[in-house]
């Protein structure tokens, strides 16, 4: 699907810090372009929704408990954001695994960052099993969301070498850094209409992410 509905507006879905929320908050203020009109979490303690009421974006703790089974809770929280007029869907930290049938309704408009470099480490405790491994690289990968958990067309990376001196949190540290660059310039270049998704294909700019682009330390190599 392509962005057309790029009049709509922005939700982010957090459940933890909001770190990268907080760069994207950052972003829009800056660009002008990627308002933010919905922050939801299903966690009532979150810091993304100190947040989000901080910078006077409405903050809806939408907590799983109120639902009795996960399928409903998914169903709501689609129906809040259509109800919103949500045009795009930003998963940063949301820690729940959506519906099929809620990812299929925002098909091309959802996206997600996860920390480890893609197809590498889907799921929980990547820097964990990145540093066990003895990975050489690790990082973070933005994507479009598809049913199958952490497998959705890949669209950019930031990546850095693993040094013989990280820590787990150290590590971790680095990577969120790289976070809150990428993430704000993939979303901006979906609103712009840029990044579209059809058939399973990222595209950017009309021309398919056979792999995702990527960003290192120096951040250049990148078009913005
Ligand atoms: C980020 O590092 C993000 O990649 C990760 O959670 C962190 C949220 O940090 N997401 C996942 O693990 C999703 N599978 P934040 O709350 O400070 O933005």
């Amino acid at each position: 699907m392509s962005a057309p509905e790029a009049k709509g507006g922005v939700a982010v879905l957090a459940s933890g810090e909001g770190t990268n929320l907080q760069a994207l908050i950052d972003a829009a203020a800056r660009d002008g372009l990627s308002r933010i009109e919905l922050v939801v979490s299903d966690r009532g303690e979150a810091q993304a929704l100190v947040r989000a009421r901080t910078a006077g974006i409405p903050a809806i703790h939408l907590s799983p408990a109120n639902w009795s089974t996960r399928a409903a809770y998914d169903q709501a929280l689609a129906d809040l954001l259509a109800e919103r007029g949500i045009a795009l869907v930003v998963l940063a930290g949301f820690m729940r695994i959506l519906d099929a049938d809620v990812v299929r309704r925002f098909a091309g408009r959802m996206l997600n960052i996860h920390p480890s470099l893609l197809p590498r480490h889907r799921g929980l405790r990547t820097h964990r099993r990145a540093l066990e491994a003895g990975d050489r690289l690790h990082g973070s990968t933005v994507h479009f969301v598809v049913p199958e958990l952490d497998a959705g067309p890949a669209i950019l990376q930031y990546r850095i070498a693993i040094q013989p001196w990280d820590t787990l949190t150290g590590l971790a540290e680095r990577v969120r850094h790289g976070e809150h660059f990428i993430y704000p310039l993939a979303v901006r270049w979906w609103l712009q209409g840029r990044l579209s998704c059809t058939d399973g294909q990222a595209h950017l700019d009309g021309k398919p992410l056979v792999a995702p682009l990527v960003a290192t330390r120096d951040m250049a190599p990148i078009p913005g």
